[in-house]
């Protein structure tokens, strides 16, 4: 099991964090994002909470790894959704962690809370109001960075706030067995949708059908014509499609869209490592099919966490809604991990475990 090699002494009655292993970004990122990229570094400093400030002090337990991370190491020319990483500093990610140290009246020692933190052992909040106190403690702690936490939500707005589904939709899901994916899938079966999604390789396949309640699914990297396996699972077209990938799958799904269909922009991964992006070139079917294209950013959404979160909690002990978590170990580990998700490697939300309690 991972160990914190964090160091820590008590100081004037005060926690004090002696060195703190960290993940730091070595430049902006052009093109495909590589472990050189990244650094793995011991920062020899004296964190502790500040006498007289509201922050908080936490003990990471576990890291969430993320697509968006590689949007944030690209130098944005406009400004973009959320900071762009600085070179030579933490990089930052969500976690879930232990409160060692609090000025705040509303978070105690003990305190299991999630959030965004820093890629590293030990993080200093300094506006804590930020975090998500975690109120189920009967799921394990890692729920809150997948079902229960930030993809949970993204899955839940995407799916109920943008989509706005109906029984009987035709249902279609890329990247369908990640921690997004998988969740879209199961909400669409709740609402009782008829659901294929895509995914690469038949392990991720077989998933899908298994365990999921996935109505059909399909390997797209074995699929010779994409276009003929859409027509063959949806010989009447696509309701919605929540969009995950881009690129060419984007461009065929919209050649079977039904008329006054839905795609739900939720991410193209597909893009991320790319100089340029592709370009669509069928994009006058949103005309021809009046089609409605919308994105979403959860951040958006955190306002309405409490509520998803007691309606998630219930669907998952009803047994309606499973979830797959794909677990790696040693804050080293993270830079090959999130590289990871750029080639299918994860079977399922990724996270790693940065330290026991
Ligand atoms: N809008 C928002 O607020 C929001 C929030 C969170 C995430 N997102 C987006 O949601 C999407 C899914 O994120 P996630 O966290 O659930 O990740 P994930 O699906 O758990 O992991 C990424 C998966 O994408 C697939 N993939 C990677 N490169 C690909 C490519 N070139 N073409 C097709 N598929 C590729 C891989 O699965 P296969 O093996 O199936 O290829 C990989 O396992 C991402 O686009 C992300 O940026 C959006």
């Amino acid at each position: 099991m991972a160990s914190s090699a964090a160091e820590e002494v008590i100081m004037s009655n005060r926690r004090v964090i002696m060195s703190n292993r960290r993940v730091i970004l070595k430049g902006h990122v052009t093109g495909v994002l590589t472990e050189d990229d990244m650094e793995l570094v011991t920062a020899a400093v004296g964190i502790a909470v500040p006498a007289g400030s509201t922050a908080v002090l936490v003990k990471i337990l576990y890291l969430s790894v993320d697509p968006y991370m590689r949007i944030r190491m690209r130098n944005h020319l406009e400004p973009n959704y959320i900071p762009d990483f600085v070179p030579g500093e933490v990089m930052a990610t969500l976690g879930v962690s232990k409160v060692v140290a609090s000025g705040h009246p509303d978070f105690k020692t003990g305190d299991h809370v999630w959030g965004m933190m820093g890629c590293e052992e030990y993080t200093l909040v300094s506006h804590p109001e930020s975090l998500f106190k975690i109120n189920h403690p009967e799921f394990p702690l890692s729920y809150y960075i997948g079902v229960l936490g930030m993809t949970g939500l993204s899955a839940y707005a995407g799916f109920f706030d943008v989509a706005k589904p109906k029984k009987g939709d035709y249902v279609f899901v890329s990247a369908a067995s990640g921690a997004i994916g998988q969740l879209v899938g199961q909400l669409a079966k709740i609402k009782g949708c008829y659901v294929v999604g895509s995914a690469g390789s038949d392990e991720k396949v077989n998933l899908l059908k298994t365990k999921f309640g996935f109505d059909d699914a399909f390997n797209y990297k074995k699929e010779q014509d994409l276009n003929a396996t859409l027509k063959r699972c949806f010989p009447q077209g696509i309701d919605i499609y929540f969009e995950n990938v881009g690129g060419a799958m984007l461009d065929t799904v919209l050649l079977n869209m039904r008329i006054r269909g839905q795609i739900v922009a939720c991410g193209m991964i597909s893009q991320y490592n790319l100089e340029r992006p592709e370009g669509i070139r069928n994009l006058f079917s949103i005309v021809t099919k009046r089609i409605r294209m919308e994105g979403f950013i959860v951040l958006d959404y955190f306002g309405t966490y409490r509520k998803f979160e007691e309606e998630m909690a219930g669907y998952i002990k009803e047994g309606k809604i499973a979830c797959v978590e794909d677990v790696a170990e040693g804050i080293e580990n993270v830079p090959a991990e999130l590289i990871g998700l750029f080639s299918g490697s994860n079977v399922g939300k990724k996270l790693v475990i940065i330290a026991q309690e």
